[in-house]
């Protein structure tokens, strides 16, 4: 059975320091052009139930500067949309493939995905957690700060998916986090658990509060994600009134540490959880984080298919 990466627990911390090793090199031969082919003869699936335009093409650009070949296969057009049950796509496909990307509503879907099929699963994003896009973004605070131990993110806004694999992936790396949540939107009481037992060795305090002020200040990284998840759409009008305090502008950020960086996984809604002015200012390392996303797909295709 090859290894997946369905959350990031599925890694160690210094398999995590590995991946961010892999993908600092890579990113050197990738910008360069160097032909690598570390990936000849693999076929690499992506199976997606949501749109996307960065893990998506992040994901295939980087197999195929691997030397793989890549299947993108929407959910809509597959026997899936017609009620197959994703343990019989499973199966199929864990025989033709040698790696399949799968973005999901349901984490159970991800996790079935990789129980029937022997092949290595990756986790594009699932409505608990989001482990590919906390590896890149852990590595551009790396490649920015030169650390990360000891430093702390501010987190503001929903308990979502992006907030359960933020909260993991700092405990592992010993980053102190910071979630300021509305009432009613914090993260799942588990994931804190989870990552409050990984901080207990590392050294990472996991903070949940609703005040988002608290969780700003002396913060060196600041993180927000949008307040509508796809799958959410359906309480949007309320989450709209919800989090309409739970904004990064350039008074919050004022609260962090004088060098704080701004961060967004995107897709960015300027003038609900970030403002233009701040992810456009000198402090948002935004667009490094997104072009990171590619070399982080590198890594990680490299850690889990390229061997030693
Ligand atoms: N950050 C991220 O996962 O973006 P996409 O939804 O475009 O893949
Ligand atoms: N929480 C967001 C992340 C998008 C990358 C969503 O699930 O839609």
């Amino acid at each position: 059975m090859a290894k997946s990466l369905i959350t990031l627990t599925d890694i160690s911390s210094d398999e995590l320091l590995e991946i961010f090793n892999r993908i600092k090199k890579l990113k050197v031969k990738i910008k360069k052009r160097e032909s690598i082919k570390i990936l000849e003869n693999k076929v690499v699936g992506l199976l997606f139930e949501k749109p996307s335009t960065r893990t998506r093409t992040s994901f295939e650009a980087a197999a195929l500067r691997l030397g793989a070949n890549t299947i993108y296969m929407p959910s809509s057009e597959m026997q899936l949309k017609r009620g197959e049950p994703i343990k019989d796509t499973a199966r199929i496909l864990g025989d033709y493939l040698d790696c399949l990307i799968a973005r999901v509503y349901e984490h159970d879907d991800v996790v079935e995905l990789a129980k029937y099929s022997s092949i290595c699963v990756i986790n594009g994003l699932s409505d608990l957690s989001h482990p590919t896009q906390v590896i890149c973004d852990l590595f551009t605070v790396l490649e920015v700060k030169g650390k990360l131990k000891g430093l702390t993110m501010a987190y503001i806004g929903d308990g979502d998916n992006m907030c359960h694999s933020l909260m993991v992936g700092c405990a592992m790396v010993g980053m102190n986090i910071n979630c300021a949540c509305p009432k009613g939107y914090g993260p799942k009481p588990e994931i804190i658990n989870e990552a409050r037992k990984i901080g207990e060795k590392t050294g990472a305090k996991i903070n949940v509060v609703d005040d988002p002020k608290a969780a700003a200040r002396g913060a060196n990284v600041f993180y927000t994600d949008v307040w509508v998840s796809m799958g959410d759409e359906a309480s949007a009008q309320q989450r709209m009134k919800d989090f309409a305090d739970y904004q990064i502008n350039a008074d919050l950020v004022k609260l962090g540490s004088k060098d704080a960086s701004v961060m967004h996984c995107l897709p960015a809604h300027r003038g609900l959880e970030i403002t233009d002015d701040v992810i456009e200012g000198p402090q948002s390392i935004v667009w490094q984080e997104g072009a990171n996303k590619m070399y982080g797909a590198a890594g990680i295709l490299d850690f889990l298919l390229g061997g030693k």
